[in-house]
């Protein structure tokens, strides 16, 4: 596994730009993809998003699952792919994993939270949607143990995330979630992916959102034993 690349910061398809930060670069998926999964695999996104990771998992001949909590962004992921049945619509915290194939890869990216943060980023930072930064690790935990339950045996999951600089603090989130999924997961190493483009200074600097030039794809196997 190479350990560090630098890839173009840069959105391929247009949405609003106010979400341009809420996004994965498709380079990034496309990199990873490639990189862990083949033709014909089955590719599983809980945190849709906009859905890069499904675009691009179907322009690589994949099968893109995935699930999504905003209703407009599941309109928007049906209007670009394919396989338009396979998004739904729903809170990934609650997700059966009878509902949905065993998957073969899954690349995501959580919303992320901050330590200072109050609202709920499960519940998309909703007014009065009250939470605090270990309640939301505790969430993410549980989630990748449902996960687990859906992976194929020989599955990846890649993790797009990065810690967060805000006003002179820093938020280990890249740390910290490597911790929750590796309850469920094999921790097989994290990649550094270096981002080149134009500088945001919108988050203390940096050309990535977050304060930072990098953020991480964390990579894990399925198959732990204990
Ligand atoms: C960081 S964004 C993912 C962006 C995605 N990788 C892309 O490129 O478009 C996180 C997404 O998770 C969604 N989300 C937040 N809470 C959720 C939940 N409980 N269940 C499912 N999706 C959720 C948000 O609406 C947001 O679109």
């Amino acid at each position: 596994m190479q350990t560090f690349v630098t890839l173009q910061y840069e959105q391929e398809t247009a949405i609003p730009s106010e979400y341009d930060d809420v996004r994965t670069p498709e380079a990034y998926v496309r990199h990873f993809l490639r990189e862990f999964s083949e033709e014909g695999d089955v590719v599983f996104d809980p945190f849709a998003g906009f859905g890069t990771t499904l675009a691009v998992a179907e322009e690589l001949g994949r099968v893109p699952h995935g699930v999504e909590f905003e209703a407009d962004r599941v309109e928007s992921i049906r209007d670009r792919i394919d396989h338009e049945e396979n998004v739904v619509h729903g809170n990934a915290l609650e997700l059966d994993p009878g509902d949905f194939p065993a998957f073969d890869c899954c690349l995501t990216s959580p919303p992320y939270m901050e330590q200072s943060m109050g609202v709920n980023p499960f519940r998309n930072y909703a007014d009065g949607s009250e939470s605090d930064y270990e309640t939301y690790l505790r969430d993410l935990t549980d989630l990748f143990a449902r996960l687990a339950d859906l992976a194929a045996p020989d599955a990846s999951v890649l993790v797009d995330v990065s810690n967060m600089k805000y006003e002179g603090d820093v938020t280990t989130l890249a740390w910290d979630a490597a911790e929750s999924v590796s309850e469920s997961f094999h921790f097989e190493g994290e990649v550094v992916v270096g981002w080149e483009g134009e500088a945001r200074d919108d988050r203390d600097g940096g050309t990535y959102g977050y304060g930072y030039d990098h953020s991480y794809c964390l990579a894990f196997s399925a198959g732990k034993s204990d």
